[in-house]
């Protein structure tokens, strides 16, 4: 087993995945309608679009969850197998929008677990625990220890993952996801309830991933976590893909403002307009120190 974790180089420009013409439906709803979508080696790429969109049904499409009712995607070329555990041995990993840990295994231990489809060694041979079991078990140990601190939780890889502050939780499920060395990572909604220092944590950690060579793809409602970390950007609305470019083309998109109305985001406006409410916030506090209860009157 290898346990290489030097900076491969990239070779940007190749699909990685390419999905076509996706549809899915549920009875009467269409959830997915007629999707293209790449991701490129080297590649970081936001799914965005709000609630109910479509995002994660799409996911689901892409990870052998759901087989589409129509359309196609492939992977490095090869048409998806039609499970989701052979989708993971080709090598798409994910992680889940509601976090999907053994709750009552060790840290390690879910590490483990997901390094199943790397092993050759199979179920009988972990039954009966062969020579040729604990000589594997002894490599995904090291490799599951290896991402632990890859992810800054190897010290805590005798922990019950229950007992995980939900961050951590989050970094397990992608350390898990790692460890069957995918090619492409999806990641659901990877920072949903965490505070701002584990926000840019998981930016840096998302970086550093890429750096490996593993294209990555992220459905995320922060915004500025999205615009920070994208190459490039697509907007779901109601099923379809309405738009897609780099942070500054899908920022500047009426039609995706217009989506989105009713769920502003921060740290869309321009440089213009930060100032502006800058200034407003700090004159708002100044009044607020010479007279306590005067209100700002944005
Ligand atoms: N298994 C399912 N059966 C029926 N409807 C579903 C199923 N999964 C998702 N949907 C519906 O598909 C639409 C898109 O949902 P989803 O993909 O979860 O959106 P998003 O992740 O963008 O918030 C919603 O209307 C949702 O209710
Ligand atoms: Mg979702």
């Amino acid at each position: 087993m290898t346990t290489d974790t030097t900076t491969k180089v990239v070779p940007t420009g190749e699909t990685v995945l390419d999905a076509r013409g996706v549809t899915m439906r549920f009875g009467g709803l269409t959830a997915v309608r007629n999707v293209d979508f790449t991701v490129n080696a080297g590649e970081i790429v936001g799914l965005i679009g709000p609630n109910g969109a479509g995002k994660t049904t799409f996911f689901n499409c892409l990870t052998g969850l759901y087989i589409p009712t129509e359309g196609e995607v492939r992977y490095k070329g090869n048409v998806l197998p039609p499970k989701s555990f052979k989708v993971t041995a080709a090598g798409i990993a994910r992680t889940f929008q509601n976090i999907r840990l053994f709750a009552n295994m060790t840290v390690l231990e879910n590490v483990l677990v997901g390094r199943h489809t790397r092993t050759k060694e199979g179920l009988w041979s972990a039954l009966l625990r062969g020579p040729g079991f604990h000589k594997a078990e002894a490599a995904s140990r090291e490799r599951a220890m290896e991402l632990l601190a890859f992810v800054g939780l190897d010290s805590k890889a005798e922990h019950l993952a229950r007992n995980l502050p939900y961050g951590e939780q989050r970094k397990l499920e992608i350390a898990r996801a790692l460890a069957s060395e995918p090619g492409l990572l999806l990641l659901d909604e990877p920072t949903a309830g965490m505070n701002p220092q584990e926000t840019r944590a998981t930016e840096e950690l998302v970086f550093a991933i890429r750096d490996k060579g593993i294209a990555v793809l992220v459905i995320e409602h922060d915004m500025r976590f999205i615009f920070n970390l994208c190459d490039r950007v697509a907007v779901l609305v109601q099923g379809e893909k309405l738009v897609e470019g780099d942070s500054a083309t899908v920022q500047g998109d009426e039609r995706v403002v217009a989506a989105y109305l009713g769920e502003p985001f921060e740290d869309a406006p321009g440089k213009d307009e930060v100032a502006e409410v800058e200034a407003a916030e700090a004159h708002a506090e100044a009044a607020t120190d010479a007279a306590p209860g005067k209100e700002n009157d944005r």
